[in-house]
């Protein structure tokens, strides 16, 4: 099979990568992807780093082996717990990965307030910290650790009144601080943004980097002469480790569904 016309392989530790698929898509509408689901393990980012490491490396390799061109690590968590190996294993895979949006967020407005929502794990990892440590003096960046909001997403829940209390009780440790824009540092967290703009107040900004990463990963197969020329509509494989009919529905409303 000629490399160009083989699939995209895209993977998060549950639904929260498909937030990344629809960029994926949007901006690649010619080529064919294949996502997976890990939803049996997740939630990740509340897991020893070690675990998160080969449940990323196992599952990036499923991927290639079921035949992918390229990888985008489409979860912040495994990015920055995997990420700097996976490169070392597969040094001519082109290969993208996720990290909160703080560089759009922190220069959208000088000496801002930037709250970054992500897993408590990805907020640990020193990928997280050296990140923080380079925009640092042009905004006041506050680490907000969600856990438990991904499991929402998972759920199928996109609003309603446990997620929103949820979210009031998250945001009320940070009610100290005048936030002009928030990050969300998490893939599953863009299902939930109505919600968080609700709560937050329309006059903050919500970044998050599923845009760029999709950039990054067209960007990356052009150079590499691997984007598909067919000329013909691509197509979107789902394969969850939760391997029912509810969770495969569920993948593919995620996919098109309209805020
Ligand atoms: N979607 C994932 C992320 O971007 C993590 C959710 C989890 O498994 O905890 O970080």
């Amino acid at each position: 099979m000629e490399n160009s016309i083989k699939p995209i392989g895209v993977f998060d530790s549950g639904v929260g990568g498909i937030s990344v698929l629809r960029e994926l898509v949007g901006q690649m509408p010619g080529e064919d992807f294949i996502y997976f689901g890990d939803s049996v393990h997740a939630p990740y980012g509340t897991k020893p780093l070690e675990e998160v490491r080969q449940l990323t490396i196992t599952n990036v390799r499923f991927l290639l082996e079921s035949g992918a061109k390229s990888i985008v690590v489409a979860c912040n968590t495994a990015t920055s717990a995997a990420v700097a190996q996976l490169r070392k294993m597969y040094p001519d895979v082109p290969l993208v990965g996720i990290e909160p949006a703080i560089k759009p967020a922190a220069m959208y407005k000088e000496d801002s307030c930037v709250v970054v929502m992500a897993t408590p794990m990805t907020l640990k990892q020193e990928k997280f910290q050296n990140l923080m440590q380079q925009y640092k003096n042009m905004a006041d960046i506050v680490p907000l650790p969600c856990p438990g909001l991904m499991e929402f997403v998972e759920h199928g829940v996109l609003g309603g009144e446990e997620l929103t209390r949820y979210l009031e009780v998250l945001f009320a440790s940070v009610n100290n601080k005048k936030i002009d824009s928030i990050v969300l540092g998490c893939t599953h967290y863009p299902f939930v943004k109505d919600v968080i703009q609700g709560i937050a107040g329309d006059r903050v900004m919500i970044f998050d980097g599923g845009e760029g990463t999709a950039r990054e990963m067209k960007r990356r197969l052009k150079e590499a002469g691997l984007l598909n020329q067919s000329g013909k509509k691509g197509s979107v494989k789902f394969i969850n480790s939760l391997d029912t009919d509810d969770e495969l529905k569920l993948c593919r409303f995620l996919l098109t569904y309209k805020r």
